[in-house]
């Protein structure tokens, strides 16, 4: 079990002024958020960073998404990262998500659904690196 992960605060979250709440609730939650920053995804940059899903119906829309405005990558420390992370942040399906997560409280729909999160310790350690090199990222 690693002890980082990689978020995202998803463009529909950041357009809605909703980066302070969601940040915050991170923080109460008891994870630290060791690096971020606002970035606006190019086409390239989404297609790379989402490629696993490159085959499924949804993956243009979903690239039309993620490059329609800025938002926030950062690096998240709590011990478990990845499986503490997912449970906090809800279902992809903001219908689906648990009473009390951040995409039950502030997704819109299954895709425009407000933050991102690493599925595994490998690949949390890959997209990590994606968005921050290690002196980007400052321990607190
Ligand atoms: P993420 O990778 O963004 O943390 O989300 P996830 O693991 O919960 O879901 P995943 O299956 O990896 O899907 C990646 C993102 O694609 C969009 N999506 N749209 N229209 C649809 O049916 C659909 N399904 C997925 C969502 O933005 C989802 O988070
Ligand atoms: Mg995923």
């Amino acid at each position: 079990m690693g002890n980082y992960t990689l978020g995202i605060i998803k463009p529909d979250a950041v357009r809605k002024n909703y980066t302070g709440k969601i940040i915050d609730r991170f923080l109460q939650g008891g994870f630290k958020i060791v690096a971020a920053r606002l970035e606006h995804l190019s086409r390239e940059q989404a297609e790379k960073f989402y490629a696993v899903h490159k085959e499924r119906p949804f993956f243009n829309d979903l690239i039309e998404f993620m490059t329609s405005g800025p938002c926030m990558p950062f690096v998240a420390e709590h011990k478990n990262a990845v499986e503490s992370y997912r449970k906090f942040i809800g279902a992809t399906n903001p219908t689906e998500a648990a009473e009390g997560t951040i995409r039950r409280d502030f997704a819109e729909s299954i895709q425009n659904n407000a933050v991102h999160g690493s599925d595994s310790d490998e690949n949390a350690e890959k997209e990590i690196a994606f968005f921050f090199t290690v002196s980007q990222i400052h321990t607190i």
